[in-house]
């Protein structure tokens, strides 16, 4: 077995990309700029958003972490929206997900500026995707298939079994994995909650990406010998052993999958890691593009 190791991966993703800036720097031009609108204080999206803000001081790009009342209305936050899209000092925003109630999710994401999109949850940039056209690619599944990449794992004629159908990470990357290249040629299952006999099709599977949310739903008996296993899950379990009074849990029985898989991703330290990574360079592409 060997770990697909995502925080050692992201690390140097970060320096890759923090070479690029200090040549940016040393040229006399504006380095990237990412926003980040967060509503309300939801504990779990705090702590990612702020995640994404250090990695931006990190790889030395500019950062505006923009913290919106949970009571904000929508017309208020798209007004918000409107005015980040005109901004010409951010390259890219992200509004992080998920929003409240009084929200309609998909008429927020509509009303950014594809250009500036750097989530790549847009319509128009997930058409895109869809229709192998260069374009802001979501960021935990770029995240995969970077890992994929960079460890050489094999995908071309393999069957990956996605579980999850989430405009995120499930729907994105069964598209993703069924694209001509590498990483993808392969043929694509997507599981959701109305499949039947989940471990029928799961046995089948050469790859298997989970992302449920769902703690050790994946267990030993649902995978083939040498299955590679990208764990997506990142659930808070109560745990008064540590510190915080949490532990973040993956979607994976980790201890049993990991003597049977080939690869795997460890929670956290796997995809998480990789997601603010392909973040970082959604928005120095973004940042390139508005300089043409
Ligand atoms: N919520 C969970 N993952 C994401 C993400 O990648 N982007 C945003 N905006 N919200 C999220």
């Amino acid at each position: 077995m060997q770990l697909l190791d995502g925080k050692k991966t992201s690390d140097d993703i970060k320096n890759e990309i923090a070479e690029v800036v200090s040549k940016m720097k040393a040229k006399g031009e504006k380095v990237p700029h990412l926003a980040a609108v967060i509503v309300g204080n939801d504990g779990a999206s705090l702590t990612y958003v702020g995640s994404k803000v250090k990695a931006c001081e990190r790889v030395g790009f500019e950062s505006t972490l923009i913290k919106l009342p949970s009571t904000i209305s929508e017309i208020e936050l798209l007004k918000k929206i409107e005015e980040l899209n005109q901004d010409d000092n951010i390259d890219g925003f992200i509004v992080q997900l998920p929003l409240p109630k009084q929200i309609d999710d998909q008429k927020v994401i509509m009303a950014i500026d594809p250009s500036k999109d750097v989530d790549g949850f847009h319509p128009e940039n997930f058409g895109k995707m869809a229709l192998d056209m260069s374009t802001f690619i979501p960021a935990t599944p770029f995240g995969i298939l970077e890992l994929l990449e960079r460890y050489n794992v094999q995908t071309e004629g393999k069957h990956t079994v996605v579980i999850g159908r989430s405009h995120i990470v499930g729907r994105p990357m069964s598209i993703l994995m069924g694209r001509k290249g590498f990483p993808g040629n392969s043929t694509v299952t997507l599981t959701h909650s109305h499949t039947k006999n989940i471990s029928q099709i799961t046995t089948q599977a050469d790859i298997i990406i989970t992302a449920l949310g769902v703690p050790n739903y994946l267990k030993a008996e649902m995978i083939k010998d040498d299955a590679v296993v990208i764990d997506v899950g990142i659930t808070r379990v109560p745990d008064e052993t540590t510190e915080k009074g949490y532990r973040i849990t993956g979607d994976v029985d980790f201890e049993n999958v990991s003597k049977k898989a080939s690869f795997i991703t460890p929670v956290p330290g796997g995809v998480g890691p990789m997601t603010i990574a392909m973040l970082l360079k959604n928005t120095l592409l973004a940042r390139e593009q508005r300089r043409l």
